[in-house]
């Protein structure tokens, strides 16, 4: 299992900069009830995703497999979760195997017209993922790439997926009309908490990626983050000591910092995870994506000298699957010849460690969750255990963790410029904006 370390959140670590055992009294004990009651946080099924049925996502993966060229089209967290399992479990997948994997979670033209350059879209199948099934970006490309096929005289039978709501929205509706091939985002899963259902499991199953072991590590970080009592509960721990930091401490950011390469996309998930749906009501904690070592030599002066404003979550790998071990040349250049006989995985891991305890030295807040390996088993239990630690997160800071209603009015102004009907008010709104005299601009 993966294991949490707390210890540095502590005035044991931390002197009066750290969390007292009794600190933790005033947080709820009724949080990770709230949490199962569905009247209450309809969103909650990702909860059950552990032990949801993947027939119809094998199926469709085999299907998909056939294909050399697998391109998503999807947004939010209907690409950073199957972004975060590619690249943890098949590093460079692009460079190996067969099914080569593009991801388009943008409109940015130039991205989507290199991509359209070189894939093939005869030898390509399309997987358009939207939970709502009316995310602009999401449909703009989807409409672009429909018109390509027809071009290309080929059939969107043969090469559309659709991952979208089982019963509701444009999508569901484009699906039954055509007869096109589809998969639903469970009911109850919002797009955030969706990597563990079609969204993540469709693509990482057509490349190869035990999608049972994945569920097999969230089911098991499930059963062990049901206790009642937060300290025996390693989510609700978690959760309440990053919510007593802000309230107690003013420690408003959450640094993530895998050390390893593979897991990069995974800090870029959680960022859109804990951002999402932490955020609103004036609350929040704000998500900080990072790499280790990397950022050592960008970020870690600002965290070890800056504001006294950051928790810093640390994943510590024991495990790298490989190691290369540093040789012995250069052995007459004194300040490098240290190095030699020791291996990178030795030096990443000390890296990470030295760095653990100099933020801990300097009163810097830290969680260290030690990660066994980088597979598909741990991975279903990071994604499930950051899931459970944002909704109890969220529940703690009285926000509802599911809902966005922030990210409406932008979309609202961008319907109004681009004619969607009901939205003329916005786009007036938006053209006097634009038009304002008294705007400060060199
Ligand atoms: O978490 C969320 O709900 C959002 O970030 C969505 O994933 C994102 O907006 C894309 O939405 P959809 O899947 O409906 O296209």
């Amino acid at each position: 299992m993966i294991k949490i370390d707390f210890s540095n959140l502590m005035q044991e670590s931390l002197g009066s900069y750290g969390l007292a055992r009794n600190d933790f009294d005033s947080v709820s004990a009724t949080a990770l009830s709230e949490l199962q009651q569905t009247e209450r946080y309809p969103e909650n099924a990702f909860l059950g995703l552990p032990d949801a049925d993947t027939a119809a996502i094998k199926d469709t993966a085999r299907y998909a497999g056939e294909f050399d060229n697998f391109l998503l089209l999807g947004i939010g967290g209907s690409a950073l979760g199957p972004r975060s399992i590619l690249d943890a479990i098949y590093p460079f997948h692009n460079l190996r195997g067969k099914n080569k994997v593009l991801m388009y979670d943008n409109v940015d033209p130039m991205t989507l017209k290199s991509i359209l350059d070189i894939v093939d879209l005869k030898n390509t199948v399309i997987n358009v993922i939207t939970k709502s099934g009316s995310t602009a970006e999401t449909i703009a490309s989807f409409m672009i790439l429909w018109q390509r096929l027809k071009d290309l005289s080929l059939d969107p039978k043969k090469h559309l997926i659709i991952t979208t709501d089982p019963s509701k929205g444009h999508m569901r509706s484009i699906v039954n009309d055509h007869g096109l091939r589809s998969l639903p985002v469970p009911q109850g899963v919002g797009g955030r908490y969706s990597v563990l259902s079609s969204v993540g499991l469709l693509p990482a199953k057509t490349v190869g990626v035990d999608i049972d072991e994945m569920l097999r590590g969230a089911a098991d970080i499930h059963k062990s983050c049901l206790n009642a009592d937060l300290w025996k509960n390693p989510a609700y721990l978690t959760a309440s000591g990053l919510f007593l930091m802000q309230r107690l401490k003013n420690r408003d950011i959450t640094v993530m910092i895998p050390y390893a390469d593979r897991l990069k996309s995974f800090s870029e998930w959680f960022c859109q995870l804990w951002g999402e749906s932490l955020g609103k009501e004036g609350k929040g904690l704000s998500p900080y994506p990072s790499t280790g070592t990397t950022d050592q030599h960008s970020q870690l002066q600002l965290w070890m000298e800056g504001p006294l404003d950051k928790v810093v979550i640390f994943l510590a790998v024991e495990d790298y699957g490989t190691d290369i071990e540093i040789p012995a040349v250069f052995q007459d250049i004194e300040g490098l010849g240290y190095l030699a006989g020791h291996s990178l995985a030795e030096l990443i891991k000390i890296e990470q460690e030295a760095s653990e305890i100099a933020l801990t030295k300097n009163s810097r807040p830290n969680i260290t969750v030690r990660v066994p390996a980088v597979n598909a088993y741990y991975l279903g239990q990071l994604f499930h255990f950051f899931e459970l630690v944002t909704a109890l997160t969220g529940i703690l800071l009285g926000i509802n963790p599911f809902n966005q209603p922030g990210v409406e009015e932008g979309k609202n102004l961008t319907y109004g410029m681009m004619g969607k009907k009901g939205y003329e008010e916005k786009k007036q709104e938006f053209l006097k904006y634009r038009s304002q005299k008294n705007r400060l601009v060199l």
